[in-house]
């Protein structure tokens, strides 16, 4: 069980920062043809509005990826369920996710698509939890900085649950009762 603890953003303060990001992303890539790469299932939300705030043309697709420890390691394996449908060979790719925390998700997706050899390859992120970072992973357009706390709601899950909330909230980890 989880409490919500207390709103971080509501849906007015996301929708202000998502215009702003966007107006930064289109302005960088006018004349260019963006294809935006959203990251399974946590971007969803984040990607819906993103995309349409953007004034420049763009495409779309997914990407799934899930990590998992290993007792052995001190980092993270990250495995690929759904890999893109699109050849980004040549193409100026952005990543979208909602959340950077310790980066290693991010840091694994860029070197694998950086691999694929696109004409550029950037990230953009609606929140960064900074203080966690383990991996350096430059990213380009950042949302809002939070504190180490866990958050649910626009497309962010506990568990699978609570993604639909149009809010960003940070939870509290409640004993079953
Ligand atoms: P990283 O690889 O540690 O940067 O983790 C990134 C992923 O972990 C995100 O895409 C989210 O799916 C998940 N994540 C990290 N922090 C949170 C959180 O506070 N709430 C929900 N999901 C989170
Ligand atoms: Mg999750």
């Amino acid at each position: 069980m989880i409490e919500i603890q207390e709103i971080l953003f509501d849906e007015q303060t996301i929708a202000r920062k998502v215009k702003e990001l966007a107006d930064g992303i289109s302005g960088d890539y006018t004349g260019k043809d963006l294809l935006l790469v959203s990251i399974l299932k946590g971007a969803v939300v984040f990607t819906a509005d993103l995309m349409r705030r953007l004034s420049i043309p763009v495409t779309v697709d997914f990407i799934c990826a899930s990590s998992y420890s290993m007792s052995t390691e001190s980092s993270r394996k990250i495995n690929i369920r759904k890999d893109l449908d699109t050849d980004i060979y040549g193409k100026h790719v952005l990543l979208v996710d909602t959340i950077i925390d310790t980066g290693e998700t991010l840091n694994f997706l860029m070197k694998m698509l950086s691999e694929r050899k696109p004409a550029s390859l950037k990230a953009v992120t609606l929140l960064d939890k900074k203080s966690r970072r383990m991996v350096d992973v430059q990213i380009a357009y950042l949302g809002f900085e939070i504190p180490d706390k866990f958050v649910v709601g626009y497309g962010l899950d506990c568990a699978q649950k609570y993604r639909n909330l149009p809010y960003i909230a940070a939870v509290r980890m409640m004993p079953d009762t």
